[in-house]
């Protein structure tokens, strides 16, 4: 049984203070909703204050990003030991730290080695270009970011893949539920193949890319998809509220 989950990644997006009113703002609905995991995933900055006013609630704490090494002469880096005293989650391998600053699909094997061993439960995102797209070359990229992300990583149940096709994310253009349970259900044959079935059917795969309250139930009807990663619509505290709303409501039903 796979539960639900719900991450919002605010990006590079709200000062401490603005992201300590979204909080304040949705914290007491969303605590409220108990069949989703919740996870916000705020700036860097953000995590200590944030980390302190999620005490106590069932909304858990996630980083966007961090480096593979525990400490050490790495100027402006961000360690899994630093994360782990505030964070549950770490997202892995966005598109916009793969294509902006050049993480490949080797540092992000690197990175997931170094969540895990740290306690940390990783957030692979993995996701093809509108030109790997248009060229039918989604499942050869889906395999290959797959495949090398997990490479040599002993099976883990408690890893959360987002599938986010570059092209939806932050254009306001979805994919259609039927696009993303297609690369959704290939992503877990990869992990079967990796692994084993039964490990690929406890792993939590989520649709990401211009999620909103309005278009959430189309993704989230389908068993395969688990959740959902979402950016600009988790800035927007009753948009985020509705997306887990919805989420919980209609996978109670469709159970
Ligand atoms: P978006 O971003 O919902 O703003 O498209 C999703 C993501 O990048 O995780």
């Amino acid at each position: 049984m796979r539960i639900p989950f719900v991450a919002g990644n605010w990006k590079m997006n709200t000062t401490v203070s603005e992201a300590e009113k979204i909080v304040i703002e949705m914290l007491e609905k969303l605590d409220r909703i108990e069949e989703v995991e919740k996870v916000l995933c705020p700036p860097f900055v953000s995590l200590v204050s944030i980390h302190m006013m999620l005490h106590d609630s069932s909304v858990k704490l996630g980083a966007q990003n961090m480096y593979f090494e525990t400490k050490g002469a790495y100027t402006g880096e961000i360690s899994p030991l630093m994360l782990r005293e505030l964070c549950e989650f770490v997202i892995l391998g966005h598109s916009e730290r793969r294509w902006y600053f050049g993480e490949t699909d080797e540092i992000v094997n690197k990175k997931i080695k170094a969540a895990l061993s740290n306690n940390l439960k990783p957030i692979l995102c993995v996701g093809e270009r509108l030109e790997e797209n248009e060229a039918g070359k989604t499942e050869e990229v889906i395999n290959r970011q797959v495949t090398e992300a997990l490479n040599g990583i002993e099976p883990v149940s408690n890893l959360v893949i987002a599938y986010e096709p570059v092209w939806a994310i932050g254009t306001g253009k979805a994919a259609s539920g039927e696009q993303a349970v297609a690369t959704i259900r290939f992503i877990r044959a990869v992990v079967a193949k990796i692994w084993d079935e039964s490990i690929a059917l406890d792993v939590r795969i989520l649709y990401g890319g211009s999620v909103t309250s309005t278009n959430i139930a189309e993704f989230i009807s389908y068993p395969e998809i688990d959740g959902a990663l979402v950016g600009g619509a988790s800035l927007k505290a009753d948009e985020f509220v509705s997306i887990v709303e919805q989420t919980a409501k209609i996978k109670k039903r469709i159970k």
